[in-house]
């Protein structure tokens, strides 16, 4: 019997086991959370009805206490869960007092080291359960549309993305490099199968300490035969809106629990805007605006914002503080103030960090190099100005990718498509067009200082009945963050390795 299955035993006695997550307690009355992983439901254990000894019992149940409540299930629209359990009896099965996670806040350093046991918190439940949604629906997406998922091999003996985030490894005395990328065999077995997408983990040994850098990942590649940069654009976007819409109706409950805005979110029924990065970079600067809106006019308004916004803030902080000083409040009303000061006081950390971004967005903005790729504060500046996702293609050659296929018409540019989420959370796809000729490849091979031996097998793919494909990889866990509206990736994966980091 689990708390999800309590709706079909309303006015009926069941019994529930599992944690306990949250308790308080009046005179006669302990009220109880009880967490089984499948939900939350609220337990009364009234005196009354359970006798003084396990009411007892009750009393010394700390956070995260095992325990098996029977009881009858009400209907209460105000739980979380919507039903509460009228406790008849109760068994403790193990009693804990010092759980190390208490309610009042942590730093992240201390929840990080305690991953093991913060995965059981409510948000962390909650995040969880919409990332298992999404890799369900990704599933869903590329099945009913045909796409073989393929794996490909985690050691490999070569670079994807690039020779400067490369984990090596002793494969049985020749180095090896853990998977940057699933790309190059995705293509190999497109070749294959027409249609396929590899889904698993990847690794970069970026040294960046960044909320959207892990240093291993999940990535879900497909890969298409007979597609072009625009075919792909077409997929990526129906694939995202697909994912989005799919998690926002299944994980009502949880998107609750995390406080998401998901009229934020459904802005992806809306056709994505496509820009190359010409358009980006003009939009960028300040030289083009976008429905009226220029991006560093906008910034500078909103620094003002802050600004003033700063300033009112810490006026009210000063005067309620100086009214619990002045005495004569009743314990009600103090607390009710200091509530308001601590909650002033976190709207500012936001604020005051705003206050110190702005200035060097603008900065950045303002100097952007043409021929750059975008930084993760330049991708702030151009998504501000959009709500949904956007897509920016045909890339100059140079920083892309070896393998991007260059635009026929200006060679200048490669096909490659970056797909930018709202809401400040930046690059969460990176795709394209794959070159075809072999002997473009074989000078970006040798460009980018990669060891042709290495390639053979992938330039058989051009000699061997050579087809337009294309491509692209989403992050899962920038796709989690987006979803969940979260500040940091770390929180978007069990256990998370990024730079700095590998326990628990
Ligand atoms: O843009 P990337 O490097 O592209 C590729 O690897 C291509 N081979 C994909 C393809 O065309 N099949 O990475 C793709 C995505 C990024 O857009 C981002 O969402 C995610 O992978 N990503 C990371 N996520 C977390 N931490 C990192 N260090 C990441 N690096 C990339
Ligand atoms: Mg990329």
């Amino acid at each position: 019997m689990y708390t999800k299955e309590l709706k079909q035993f309303v006015g009926k006695e069941v019994t529930l086991k599992g944690w306990v997550s949250n308790k308080r307690e009046s005179k006669t009355i302990t009220f109880v959370v009880l967490r089984d992983g499948f939900g939350f439901c609220q337990c009364i254990i009234d005196q009354q009805n359970v006798g003084d000894e396990q009411f007892n019992d009750s009393r010394t149940l700390g956070l995260e206490s095992s325990v098996e409540m029977t009881g009858k299930v009400v209907e209460d629209e105000r739980q979380i869960g919507g039903y509460e359990l009228h406790v008849t009896a109760l068994k403790v099965l193990q009693a804990v007092s010092d759980y190390p996670i208490a309610k009042k806040e942590h730093g992240i350093e201390f929840l990080m080291d305690n991953r093991h046991l913060w995965l059981r918190s409510k948000r962390q439940w909650a995040v969880m359960k919409v990332r298992n949604r999404i890799i369900f629906s990704i599933h869903s997406f590329f099945q009913e549309r045909g796409f073989v998922q393929m794996d490909a091999p985690i050691f490999t003996e070569n670079a994807a993305e690039g020779t400067t985030d490369l984990f090596e490894t002793d494969y049985f005395g020749q180095p090896a490099y853990l998977s940057q990328s699933g790309q190059l065999y995705g293509e190999a077995m497109a070749m294959a199968m027409g249609k396929i997408y590899t889904f698993g983990p990847t690794f970069r040994s970026e040294k960046s300490k960044t909320r959207r850098h892990l240093s291993e990942f999940w990535m879900i590649e497909p890969e298409m035969t007979f597609c072009d940069i625009f075919g792909n654009m077409d997929v990526i976007e129906e694939f995202l809106r697909y994912v989005v819409e799919d998690v926002v109706e299944h994980c009502k409950e949880e998107l609750e629990i995390l406080e998401r805005d998901t009229s934020k979110l459904l802005t992806v029924g809306k056709k994505f805007p496509r820009l190359t990065y010409d358009e980006a970079v003009k939009i960028l600067k300040g030289e083009q605006d976008v429905d009226g809106q220029n991006s560093i006019q906008t910034l500078e308004n909103d620094l003002s914002a802050v600004k003033a916004s700063i300033s009112a803030k810490n006026t009210e902080i000063a005067e309620r503080e100086a009214a619990i000083a002045a005495g004569g409040m009743k314990k009600g009303q103090i607390n009710f103030n200091q509530n308001k000061i601590d909650t002033l006081k976190q709207e500012l950390k936001q604020l005051e960090e705003d206050e110190r971004n702005i200035p060097n967005w603008i900065e950045s903005a303002k100097n952007f190099q043409y021929g750059n790729d975008f930084g993760g504060s330049d991708e702030t500046v151009i998504t501000r100005l959009f709500d949904l996702p956007i897509m920016v293609y045909d890339w100059p050659h140079e920083v892309k990718a070896f393998y991007m296929k260059r635009n026929p018409e200006n060679p200048k540019f490669a096909r490659g498509v970056d797909v930018l989420a709202p809401e400040g959370y930046g690059e969460i796809v990176g795709g394209g067009e794959r070159e075809t000729s072999e002997e473009w490849l074989k000078e970006k091979i040798v460009e980018h200082g990669l060891p042709m031996k290495a390639f053979e097998w992938y330039l058989d793919l051009r000699r061997f009945g050579s087809v337009p494909h294309s491509g692209f990889g989403l992050g899962l866990e920038r796709m989690v963050a987006w979803i969940c509206k979260l500040e940091h990736v770390r929180e978007t994966i069990p256990f998370p390795r990024y730079y700095g980091r590998i326990a628990p």
